[in-house]
Parts: structure tokens; sequence; C-alpha cells
């Protein structure tokens, strides 16, 4: 259930803004941590799905590590409080700056995607005198069955280095003196719901192409899975913490612990994504030729996923539930931006709803606020925490 009823002024905050569920995402740490443990797997939170301070902070402090892709995200995370040494740098275009940076914080490893990449750091570490621990970001070349957008590991994507480049990339760990070999690095895609295919797959290929690196010479004392794990979008409330117990079982009961390898996994989504509400007020009620429209004050620069992959997210209509009003009515919800993709659902059966009343759209903590932008010159939705009321504008 939606959790609000610690702000009894809700209706008179400033929309749209973004609603943080501080105790679901405590109860989400709590059974992530103990589902990690039980299965021996080390957590990196994806900082990418959102960086809000005070998540940041909440999800630090619990113990986990980082996964980041940017040098202001290494920064960040070690400002909020994640150990240098549990840190995880990603990404397919680092910038020497970026590489210089996360090397003088001390992160953990770099997961290198390119054999380019991989000269660069030895370049770079050897200027500061020091060694890169590196792991090779692999191109499984698996289908996730998600988004093609979000999909990761194929020969078609962008990502990590492909077969053909193994024996370069080992051979360039034996002959190039700054950069040490961590181990392999995976992350196939996001919004995995065919879980213990996709996953059991992935590990499968990961011992694989760990038998490989091992018989070229190079101990493969860390594989790192990514992240991936789905979410309900359609039953929030049906299912507010991620399945992280199927995950991990898939994990542990297919993955090769050979010699001790440490096993580590990048979740975001599936942390914060049911913490997060995107609160809007319904501007007007249209009603056109053939459809009824709720235009609201949120748009698709405040959560862009509908525009982008055309993702469902919930909408509810809280000011109803608060009247306890009855007949409900077809709608198709929309945002006030110029743009006819600025949709949040067509067809939302929807109790009677009027100018003023106060929407939530669901399931919005992850790749909702660090996506946003000011397109159309709109400001920025703030931000509220269940444990503090105020309009953080
Ligand atoms: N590790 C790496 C290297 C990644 O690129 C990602 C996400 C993750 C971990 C975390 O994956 P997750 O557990 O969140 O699925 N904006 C899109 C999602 C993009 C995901 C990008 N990479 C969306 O809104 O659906």
């Amino acid at each position: 259930m939606l959790n609000i009823g610690q702000i009894p002024a809700l209706e008179k905050i400033r929309t749209p803004f973004y609603y943080y569920d501080m105790d679901l995402l405590k109860a989400t740490l709590d059974a992530l941590a103990a589902s990690a443990s039980s299965h021996g797997i080390e957590v990196h939170y994806a900082v990418k799905a959102n960086v809000d301070e005070r998540i940041l902070r909440m999800i630090s402090s619990c113990g986990f590590g980082a996964d980041c892709v940017s040098g202001n995200e290494v920064l960040r995370a070690a400002e909020c409080g994640f150990r240098p040494d549990n840190i995880v740098f990603a990404g397919v275009g680092k910038t020497e700056e970026e590489i210089c940076n996360a090397l003088k914080v001390g992160i953990f490893a770099f997961n290198c995607e390119s054999l380019d990449e991989l000269a660069v750091l030895n370049d770079l570490a050897g200027k500061m005198g020091m060694k890169a621990n590196v792991s090779l970001r692999i191109n499984p070349n698996i289908d996730s069955h998600t988004h093609k957008y979000i999909t990761t590991g194929l020969y078609d994507n962008k990502f990590g280095i492909a077969a053909h480049e193994f024996d370069a990339a080992a051979a360039m760990f034996r002959e190039c003196p700054n950069i040490v070999f961590n181990g392999l690095h995976f992350h196939i895609g996001s919004q995995i719901m065919d879980v213990e295919d996709v996953f059991s797959l992935e590990c499968r290929r990961a011992n694989e192409i760990a038998e490989y690196f091992e018989s070229a010479g190079l101990s493969v004392a860390n594989i790192d899975l990514g992240g991936g794990l789905g979410v309900d979008y359609a039953d929030p409330d049906g299912s507010p913490i991620a399945a992280f117990d199927r995950w991990f079982g898939t994990i542990d009961a297919n993955i090769d612990r050979k010699g001790g390898r440490r096993i580590h996994v990048e979740p975001g989504r599936s942390v914060v994504a049911q913490c997060g509400t995107l609160f809007t007020k319904v501007l007007y009620v249209k009603h056109g030729e053939r459809k009824t429209f709720l235009i609201t004050d949120a748009g698709m620069n405040d959560l862009i996923r509908p525009a982008l992959y055309g993702a469902y997210h919930k909408v509810e209509n809280v000011s109803a539930k608060f009247r306890g009003d009855a007949s409900e009515k077809v709608y198709d919800v929309v945002g006030p931006v110029c743009e006819s993709a600025d949709v949040w659902g067509e067809d939302r059966v929807l109790p009677e709803t009027g100018r003023g009343d106060l929407l939530a759209i669901r399931t919005a903590g992850a790749y909702g606020q660090v996506m946003s932008n000011r397109y159309n010159l709109r400001d920025y939705a703030g931000t509220v925490y269940s444990d503090s009321a105020g309009s953080g504008k």
C-alpha cells in the first residue's frame, strides 16, 4: 500500500514531486542483505538508477558497494559513504580524466569494455605510478528477453569485449605491467523477468569464459554478473520487494566458485524502483472526440520511461481514494509537454477524476528522477521523503 499516511498535507505540496518511501527502501535493503549473505553474493548498488543523496546514504550505510558508470558517479558514491574499495566502474566511454580520478579514489575495479581502454588504463596507471585493478566486461551474446533499448549483452550491442578478442586481452594482461587482472564482468540487460532461464544461462556462459581465461594463465578471482532483476510495474503493492531470493538462488545453483571465487552483482532498479512515486496534479480534464484526457502537471521531462520505452507505470487517483469515490471512467492520462509521446497511459480506468486531483505515478524510483531534464524549460520536480515533510523545492 502506498505509504503516504505520514504526510497529512500531501495535497498542499507543490506538484510535481518525487516521493520516496524510506521505510520501504529500508525493508528492501534488509531483504537484499539477508538474501545476498545467505547465498554468498556481494552487492554493488547501480548508482545510475537513483543518485539521491539520502537514498545513497541509506544504501551505503547497509554496507553495500557501488557500481558506477561515470567519473561523477564514482565521486558521488564516495561522498555518500560507499567505501572506495567497494566501488566498481563500468562504461564504454571512460575519459582519461574519469580514469585518473577513479585511480585517485582507489576503487575496487575498473570494468573495462575494450582493448583500447585496456591500453589507456595501463598507460595512465603507469604515469600515476599506480596499478589499475581491472575486470574485463564480456559481451556474452545472451538475449535477456527484455526491451531492445535495455538489452546489453548481444553482439549488436556496444557493450563488452567479444570472444574473438579474448586472446588479445589475456596477452595484454601478461605484457602490460600496470594492469592487474581482477576477473570478469557481465551485464546483459535490465528489467529481466525470465529470472531462472536468463540468469542460469548467464552463469553457465560465465563459467565457460572463466575456464578460458584460467587456461590462458589468468586467475579469475571475481565474477560480477551485473544487474537486471525486474520489478512488478503492474502491481507495486502486490510485490513491493523484488525477487532477490529467486535471483541469488539461481546464481548460487549455477555459478562455479572454483578456488573461492567471489561473486558480485549490481542491482539498480530492483533496489529503488518501488520506493519512488511521482506525484502530479490534474490540470485539466478535456473531452476529445473519442477520448477523455486527464492533463497532468508532470510530463515526460520528469519521467521519460513511458515516452522512451513505452514503459507501463501504474497511475492512481489519490484524492479519489481520500474522498472514497466509487464510480469509474476511462481516461488517457497525458502530460503537458509539447510532444505526442508525453502520455502516462491510454485507456486507464480510474475513479471519476477532476481538476486538482492528485495522481500517483507508481514504481518511479529507478531511472525516474535521474533521467529527468528541463525540456520545454520546465522546472525540475521536487523531492519529498516519507520521514520528513516539506516540498524539497
Ligand atoms: N550494471 C551495469 C553495467 C548497467 O549498465 C546497469 C544498468 C546496471 C548494472 C543496473 O541494472 P538494473 O539492475 O537496474 O537493471 N533507463 C532504463 C534502464 C537502463 C539500465 C542501464 N544499465 C530504464 O528506465 O528502464
